[in-house]
């Protein structure tokens, strides 16, 4: 779906991710969602803060599964996405504290592989990922599955590519603080998801958009193992579209 303005575009995902959790607020269920860091879905969680305060949406059924942390970072950490989710959303809103999953980005080295199996599970106990937001790099990641990552990969910790540290260093107060790893959920984690949105806005993004719409699959830009699932939109503006 192409949308004049990003602003627009954001509030229509916000408004689908919202009656997704009052019908299964209806139906006395949870509702799991994966959800995404970076600027595309930031105003997406300032309209469900919204209509959190202003309509009573409330997030006390939500289970939440963030994609990817970086590695090294908690939640101290300004830069780090557990900061991120509690700024701009969980903290505006009625979401149980036990109910948010996040990668953890301290976890010791010799824990990972246990870690991110459990991460896998503990999606797998609330009967898969209802819903998944998505922003998409430059390198055609989602969450952060950089070049190379398979189809059927699953959370484990990764190598960000350069361009990736690049676009992400203005967060930083410089670019050799970007962390050089993640965690991330697999494109196959994500892939199981029932309902896909993936975002992206501006000129920046025109050229990865194209590549993931009408490319041929590969492992060279992950995002395109998209189009093997059979309920995903991309929602973008005028200015991402601008290659299709
Ligand atoms: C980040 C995140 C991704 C995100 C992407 C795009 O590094 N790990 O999940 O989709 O890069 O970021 P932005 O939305 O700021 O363009």
């Amino acid at each position: 779906d192409v949308f004049g303005e990003s602003a627009e575009a954001a509030v229509a995902v916000a408004k689908e991710i919202a009656s997704l959790i009052r019908y299964k607020t209806n139906r006395n269920e949870h509702c799991v969602l994966g959800l995404a860091t970076g600027s595309s879905p930031i105003k997406v969680y300032q309209e469900l803060v919204r209509l959190h305060k202003e309509e009573g949406l409330s997030f006390k059924n939500v289970i939440s599964f963030n994609l990817d942390e970086y590695y090294g970072l908690g939640k101290e950490d300004v830069q780090s996405y557990v900061y991120f989710m509690h700024h701009h959303l969980f903290d505006h809103v009625d979401i149980l504290p036990e109910n948010i999953n996040i990668p953890d980005g301290t976890i010791p080295y010799d824990k990972i592989s246990n870690y991110c199996a459990y991460y896998e599970e503990r999606i797998e106990s609330f009967g898969g990922l209802d819903f998944q937001l998505l922003g998409i790099g430059r390198t055609g990641h989602i969450g952060f599955n950089e070049p190379g990552s398979k189809e059927s990969s699953t959370t484990r910790l990764i190598t960000l590519d350069y361009l990736t540290r690049q676009d992400n260093a203005f967060a930083f107060d410089q670019f050799d603080e970007v962390p050089k790893k993640a965690i991330t959920m697999g494109v196959g984690t994500i892939l199981k998801a029932k309902r896909i949105v993936i975002m992206a806005w501006g000129l920046k993004k025109a050229e990865i958009v194209f590549k993931t719409v009408e490319g041929e699959m590969s492992t060279d830009i992950p995002a395109t193992f998209l189009q093997l699932h059979e309920d995903v939109t991309f929602v973008m503006d005028d200015l991402a579209a601008a290659d299709l």
